[in-house]
């Protein structure tokens, strides 16, 4: 008994302490897990463009608007009206126009926000500029057609499209823009409080996804990961965070998320960080994220084009922990708990194979018959865990669940798969808002059909052909009570992009940060 409890008491501090930075694993961590990532430039907010700057001016239609507080006269107005003339440029949504040689400033970019922006349009703009302005190493000055308060959305878009992962570049590496961003207004110091209450830590939640989905597996695996998430929440108030090991899981009888990670020597893990506003005295929303560091396959190996890919399967978990970090660094008035189930999926002698049986902490079984459908392994026992730990009033999943998810909808949409109707239209609006757009793809109760195992209760993969992405959003609903409004959103398409848009540079892009921020806050 004892030795029982004092075994037991050895097990919770290991799960509990801080996670070490040393690299654990033999042969890797050639490259420090908290490297900083480049300068950007710093954002603020005054009356008067300083000068030496180029210029950005954020445009609604053809006509140059005035600018108070930049130092443009007549003569260089009567150039840059001409230039647009000349240009027809019309100041729609995603056009610019860029200007050289117009009195003292190095360069004048005209960026189009279309007739009446939304915020989001605003935002767009600013992306936009940032985009454009990334090998310009002076400092900018962004006037235009925005309320006073409205330059805190351009400064947002501003910030998330300047975003860039460049920190393992020694060689060719461009001059990062060092020069300040200046948004110019009437009403500095109200456009400061918008940006730094909602906006700047919404940008930080990106980034951080962003960062953590970028970073090679070989640096960013479970430990790694909960230790990037610590460091980033080290003293925000009202933020508890809890870390269950692989030791804590095998005695809780979290058999499927173990299972996927046994085949790796870099540990499992399973974070929870409950974020509690003021005036949040509710249950928690939970938003449960899929957090494969890499996924081989395992034993069902991936072929090996794209492979490199899969250091972004935990893009999911990465989303939900930027936004945890978003809602709490802008003290929102809300109750959620962020969930991610981290493991790395590896074939080993050690690894699970197909045809193995193995049972979630409820006790249900599953038929593991193909090792590559590991994501909706680990999102059982993590669903299962969060909602008897936290009683959460409703489950969010997000995962890089399928490769049909993107044949169905390509990088336009997130899939959305929901049994409840109103956390559905909710996510759909958040998605709108947000600029995270989502599809809604079926559930159908005859999906269970396909997912029937002879020895179990349920197989991990459907024989033949079927609706992958149905069927995997089936497998994961099969371990949520039915009294619990759940969704399921599947980011296969969207977690990464081949090419820039004005608010996502190329690479990996943080979606679900914007949309989960959006929802929570949506009540
Ligand atoms: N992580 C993959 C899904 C994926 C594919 C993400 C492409 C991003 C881009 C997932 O674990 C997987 O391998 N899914 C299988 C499921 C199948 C075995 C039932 C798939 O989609 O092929
Ligand atoms: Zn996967
Ligand atoms: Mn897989």
């Amino acid at each position: 008994m004892r030795m029982k409890s004092l075994l037991l008491s050895a097990c919770l501090s290991l799960a509990l302490a801080p996670a070490a930075m040393a690299q654990s694993v033999t042969g890797s961590g050639v490259v420090p897990a908290t490297a900083a990532n480049s300068a950007e430039r710093a954002i603020g907010f005054a009356a008067n463009a300083p000068a030496g700057v180029a210029l950005v001016v954020v445009m609604t239609d053809a006509t140059l608007p005035p600018l108070d507080g930049v130092a443009l006269g007549a003569a260089e107005r009567t150039a840059v009206t001409a230039a647009i003339a000349a240009a027809s440029f019309d100041g729609k949504g995603g056009t610019t126009l860029s200007l050289r040689g117009i009195g003292t400033y190095p360069r004048i970019l005209l960026v189009g926000a279309g007739a009446t922006p939304s915020s989001l349009a605003l935002a767009e703009a600013g992306g936009k500029a940032a985009q454009e302005l990334k090998s310009e190493v002076q400092p900018v000055a962004i006037a235009g057609a925005f309320g006073d308060v409205s330059a805190a959305d351009v400064a947002y878009g501003f910030a998330l499209g300047q975003y860039r992962f460049d920190r393992y570049k020694t060689v060719d590496k461009k001059a990062p823009p060092t020069g300040a961003v200046t948004f110019v207004g009437a009403n500095p110091s109200g456009a400061e409080a918008a940006f730094t209450g909602r906006w700047k830590p919404l940008a930080e939640g990106v980034r951080l996804s962003r960062d953590l989905a970028n970073e090679p597996a070989n640096v960013i695996y479970p430990e790694s990961f909960v230790a990037r998430v610590r460091e980033t929440l080290a003293g925000t108030p009202g933020v508890s965070i809890e870390v269950l090991d692989e030791a804590a899981m095998r005695r809780l009888g979290m058999g499927t998320l173990v299972g996927v990670g046994q085949g790796s020597p870099r540990g499992s893990r399973l974070l929870l960080i409950r974020y509690r506003g003021a005036g949040s005295s509710d249950a928690p929303m939970a938003f449960v994220g899929k957090g494969i560091t890499f996924d081989s396959g395992g034993l069902s190996l991936k072929p090996g084009a794209g492979m490199g890919n899969m250091k972004g399967d935990m893009s999911g978990a990465a989303s939900v922990m930027g936004a945890v970090v978003s809602l709490a660094k802008s003290r929102a008035p809300v109750h959620v708990v962020g969930v991610a189930a981290l493991a790395e999926n590896m074939p080993d002698g050690n690894a699970q194979r197909p045809g193995d049986v193995t049972r979630t902490m409820s006790g249900k079984t599953i038929e593991m018959v193909n090792a590559d459908a590991e994501g909706r392994l680990v999102l059982a026992d993590a669903n299962e865990y969060v909602a008897k730990a936290y009683r959460p009033k409703a489950i969010v999943n997000i995962a890089t669940l399928t490769g049909a998810v993107v044949g169905a909808l390509d990088n336009s949409y997130a899939g959305l798969f929901a049994r409840d109707e109103a956390l559905a239209a909710r996510l759909i609006a958040a998605g709108t808002t947000s600029g995270e757009e989502l599809w809604r793809l079926p559930l159908h109760k005859d999906y269970a059909e396909r997912m029937k195992s002879d020895i179990a209760d349920i197989r991990n993969s459907a024989t033949g052909q079927g609706p992958g992405a149905s069927l995997g959003a089936h497998f994961i609903g099969f371990f949520v009570d039915e009294a619990t409004p759940w969704a399921h959103l599947d980011i296969a398409g969207v977690n990464r992009s081949e090419k820039a848009t004005s608010l996502v540079p190329k690479g990996m892009t943080g979606f679900g940060v914007r949309l989960l921020d959006q929802l929570a806050r949506s009540e």
